[in-house]
């Protein structure tokens, strides 16, 4: 009888087993630590994403302990009852079959951790769909390859009302009030996940799905579109700022107001003068083409563009992948430059408004011109589109001198 293994393969063996274990233990403590990772599912910063918490540990402990017993039973086993060179080729190991309290048992239990898996999970389902009369209610809406938001404010069902809020980008919430999301689309399916706050909803055309959305605390939550849309499916992210209850509604009634005025400085005007020219088509702010627009909606694949009325009183533009002003104060490693930042709190890698955000003055010292100038120069060079197909920002061939009077009227729409 030859040996079957030498001790070089048995010792290699085990060696490979004991490195892949402490691998794999450490991957699943490290998935649990928040360590600046912008989109971790396992730290829950809101009631939805909490009670998703409640449910994902226990069911995770309980796999563990299965997964630890299956396959600590078959290092075991394979280890003990394994071929030596004592062994008689020639014997046939006793049959063991058609023990009841073995069978029985090893049916019963795992039909009771699935029954218990069960009621947990419709639990959780119910939780996480109860109605709330206070929320306050958004439709969100997937768009190549960004996102729109509109609040109903008045709570009449109407999202595009005169007291109604159009964004897009980033969604601005009151810390510790729930809003009620519906999610829909205007071409393809996207999915709207802020895994701090909540799992994931599909955002499918022509259908209207519900998600309940809440932060405990004011800060920023980032996200980022998990159905595959297309080209730019990467850079089709989403933030939402929490904000203490009297910004938010310093944000609201900021939000309310349309530019009809012109701006002062001539190279804003210009700028407001090159702004309709170009890019009125396809953009809206308030008070200057949002009625003409609104009659004459772009012939657009994917409908219309962002809405621009309050640019600057976001932190990041084009799907949320630039900063609209340069980050001063953070001090993350990742978020001077013109990507995000990955500290999933840290506002100021968000790009950061300061009192832009509520309709304050806009700081021109912060202000990201380098990425805002890039963004003009060539969009579809900053974030693959298919822009000749009407699906993205076109190049339009701006002059220099174009761009600069843009940038001087964009920057004036706090
Ligand atoms: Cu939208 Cu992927």
């Amino acid at each position: 009888m030859p040996r079957r293994h030498s001790r070089f393969v048995r010792i290699f063996g085990t060696i490979v087993f004991a490195v892949v274990t402490v691998l794999f233990a450490a991957l699943i403590v490290n998935a649990f630590m928040n360590g600046g990772k912008p989109l971790t599912t396992l730290v829950p910063k809101g009631p939805s994403a909490q009670s998703i918490q409640n449910l994902v540990l226990p069911v995770f402990a309980i796999a563990g302990v299965v997964f630890v017993g299956v396959m600590g039973a078959v290092v075991f086993i394979s280890w003990k009852f394994r071929e030596t060179d004592e062994d008689d080729p020639e014997e046939f190991p006793e049959q063991v079959h058609g023990r009841t309290v073995l069978e029985i048992g090893w049916t019963i239990l795992p039909a009771l951790i699935l029954a218990g898996v069960a009621v947990g999970t419709v639990v959780t389902l119910l939780e996480l769909n109860k109605k709330d009369p206070e929320a306050i209610q958004v439709e969100v809406t997937g768009q190549q390859w960004w996102w729109q938001y509109k609040y109903d404010l008045n709570g009449d069902g109407n999202f595009d009302g005169a007291e109604d809020i159009t964004t897009a980008t980033e969604m601005v919430i009151p810390a510790g009030r729930p809003i009620e999301v519906t999610t829909t689309s205007n071409d393809v399916i996207h999915s709207f996940w802020i895994p701090g706050l909540n799992g994931k909803k599909d955002a499918v055309p022509g259908l209207h799905s519900p998600l309940k959305l809440e932060a405990d605390d004011p800060g920023v939550f980032r996200g980022q579109c998990t159905e595959y849309c297309g080209l730019s499916h990467a850079n089709m992210r989403m933030l939402v700022r929490a904000l203490p209850s009297e910004e938010y509604d310093a944000w609201v009634k900021n939000q309310l107001k349309g530019h009809e005025a012109q701006p002062s400085g001539e190279l804003a005007k210009e700028g407001r003068k090159t702004w309709e020219s170009l890019c009125a088509q396809c953009h809206v702010i308030k008070g200057i083409n949002d009625a003409k627009i609104k009659d004459n909606p772009p012939p657009l694949v994917s409908g219309v563009a962002p809405d621009l009325t309050h640019l600057m009183t976001r932190g990041t533009f084009a799907g949320s992948i630039f900063n609209l002003y340069a980050d001063v104060q953070s001090t993350s490693p990742n978020s001077n430059g013109d990507q995000l930042g990955t500290d999933p709190t840290d506002v100021a890698a968000a790009g950061n408004p300061g009192a832009a955000l509520t309709g304050g003055k806009v700081d021109e010292a912060t202000v990201n011109r380098t990425a805002l100038e890039a963004w003009l120069r060539n969009p579809p060079a900053q974030k693959p589109m298919y822009a000749q197909g009407g699906r993205g920002m076109p190049n339009l061939g701006l002059t220099e001198v174009q761009i600069d009077q843009l940038v001087a009227f964009l920057t004036t729409l706090n």
